[in-house]
């Protein structure tokens, strides 16, 4: 017994002492082969040319080369003694990617060159990289294949660039997508392809992006397409911003009602007409941001148009300058069937440089949870179409925003063109009291002198001057009546 445990135990200590032993022979032999210091990096040719942040591991290459950093370059980087987690090799006239070297790198800019072709697996030994931009440039369909996006060769396979989020392709010459473009980086979270003009979203290009299951961001703007293929967010079901302004749509694509994750959504500067009848928005029940600006044909927003957005925070609607109908039932939403209506958690609207000139009350519920109103430039009607906005609006916006109320001018009838709608407010109230202002004079001059000088001539002698002032404050208030508003919205 004690003998054979002794002998394990000894067996055990040889082997312990000889794997020690080997161990250290093995260290020395390596060390002995590889004496490198880590070059430090600050002091290399490179950060010669180039500006070196070491604080913020980044390498801005930009303007700064003729071509593609050499291997002495290279080999200072990957044994210096500091990863740059960024490189920025733009505006460089690089017209191609070769196949890198093994580095660290996370982000990797490219823009702004005239990039005409990739290395297959060119970036197969940037296992690291997250952001690769590689947009203003001059790539093909033809040159963009799967396997450019190869990642490292292992015995058995290529595997995927795993840790590729972002990747800029946008301004190029792309005009369709392989269907398997994506195989090799399988997570992407933001694709961008703006300013490629695809006239139209193909088979294989709608099978790429709808692939992307990780995808959280999509930029689809300017790429000269007048629809999208109805199922190509059916794919990404975690899509929160989808931006596809400068685009042809004349109506609201029906691919939306897939993007059920939606937050924000972009769609300037389409030429959508209105957005009556069918064409309103599906619900997206998580979208908070929308914009739609510049929509050079945008005349009408109909009843229900935004009616199943009920999570929308942000509305911007500004620069359509046709837009001149906004229904009081865009917003709302009937959802109990009963006498209340549910409206979006509306803080900020804007309604700048358009064209509309009533806004309806009923349009939201709590206006004053506002927290921009952005009413200018618009030609408002000065008249009792407008009480709401005239009498209790205008000075909320001129208590929160003063900015934003300064330019907010009636557009008629023709004596108050241009009249800011504050001083429309103020001067009535101003004229229940002393009226002894310019406006309130003019006022005077218009509801009262001329009507007065000729009741005066003709009624003089059954003294109805009082009469008239009665009249007078009558047809202002017909105008703007704020006590009648002030009871009604209890302000
Ligand atoms: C790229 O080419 C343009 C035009 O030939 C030249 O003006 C510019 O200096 C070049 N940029 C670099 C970084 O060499
Ligand atoms: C980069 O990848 C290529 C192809 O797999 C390989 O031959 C090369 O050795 C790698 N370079 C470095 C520096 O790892
Ligand atoms: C929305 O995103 C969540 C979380 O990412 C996911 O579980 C869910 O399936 C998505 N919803 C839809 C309707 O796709
Ligand atoms: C603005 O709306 C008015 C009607 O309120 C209309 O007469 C006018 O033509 C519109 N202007 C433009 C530029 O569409
Ligand atoms: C909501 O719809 C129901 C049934 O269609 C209707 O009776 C009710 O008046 C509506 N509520 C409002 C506030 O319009
Ligand atoms: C707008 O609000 C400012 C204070 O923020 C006030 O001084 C000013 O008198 C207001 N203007 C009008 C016209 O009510």
């Amino acid at each position: 017994m004690n003998l054979t445990k002794s002998a394990t135990l000894a067996a055990a200590i040889f082997c312990i002492v000889l794997s020690q032993v080997s161990g250290q022979t093995k260290d020395e032999t390596t060390t002995t082969e590889t004496p490198k210091e880590k070059i430090k990096v600050i002091d290399s040719k490179l950060c010669k040319k180039c500006n070196c942040y070491i604080d913020t591991n980044l390498l801005d290459c930009s303007e700064k080369l003729q071509d593609w950093l050499s291997a002495e370059d290279w080999e200072d980087l990957t044994n210096g003694n500091v990863v740059f987690k960024t490189i920025n090799l733009e505006h460089n006239n690089l017209t191609s990617v070769p196949i890198l070297p093994k580095y660290d790198v996370e982000n990797l800019y490219l823009a702004n060159n005239q990039i005409d072709s990739i290395s297959v697996g060119a970036f197969q030994n940037l296992t690291e990289l997250v952001t690769l931009d590689l947009s203003h440039n001059r790539l093909t369909s033809k040159v963009l294949v799967p396997d450019v996006f190869k990642g490292p060769f292992t015995v058995q396979d290529f595997e995927s660039l795993e840790n590729l989020k972002t990747l800029n392709l946008g301004y190029n010459d792309l005009h369709s997508l392989d269907a398997d473009l994506f195989e090799h980086i399988p997570h992407i979270e933001e694709l961008v392809l703006c300013s490629n003009s695809f006239h139209v979203i193909d088979q294989l290009s709608e099978t790429a992006i709808s692939g992307l299951q990780s995808l959280k961001i999509l930029d689809v703007s300017y790429m000269e397409i007048d629809d999208l293929p109805d199922t190509i967010l059916h794919g990404p079901r975690d899509l929160e911003i989808f931006i596809a302004a400068g685009n042809l749509f004349n109506q609201l694509p029906k691919a939306l009602k897939y993007a059920t994750n939606l937050t924000s959504l972009v769609l300037n500067e389409n030429p959508i007409e209105n957005l009556i009848g069918d064409n309103v928005f599906p619900p997206l029940t998580k979208l908070t941001h929308l914009s739609m600006t510049f929509m050079s044909k945008l005349y009408k927003i109909g009843p229900g148009a935004f009616s199943e957005l009920q999570s929308l925070t942000e509305l911007i609607l500004s620069d359509n300058k046709l837009l001149n109908e906004i229904d009081e039932e865009a917003l709302s939403k009937n959802v109990t069937g009963g006498q209340y209506l549910d409206y979006p958690p509306l803080e900020k609207v804007y309604l700048n440089n358009c064209n509309v000139s009533t806004l309806p009350k009923e349009l939201l519920v709590r206006w004053d949870k506002l927290k921009a109103l952005d009413l200018r430039f618009n030609p408002w009607n000065c008249d009792e179409s407008n009480d709401f906005l005239i009498n209790v609006l205008i000075d909320r916006i001129n208590k929160t925003t003063p900015v934003l109320a300064k330019d907010v001018k009636c557009g008629g009838p023709n004596k108050l063109n241009d009249v800011t709608l504050l001083r429309v407010a103020n001067e009535h109230m101003i004229e229940s009291s002393t009226g002894s202002l310019i406006w309130v004079g003019l006022l005077v001059v218009l509801l009262i002198a001329v009507p007065t000088i000729i009741g005066a001539y003709v009624m003089k002698r059954r003294g109805c001057f009082g009469v008239f002032r009665r009249h007078d404050s009558g047809a202002s208030s017909a105008l703007y009546n704020r006590t009648s508003f002030n009871e009604d919205f209890h302000i």
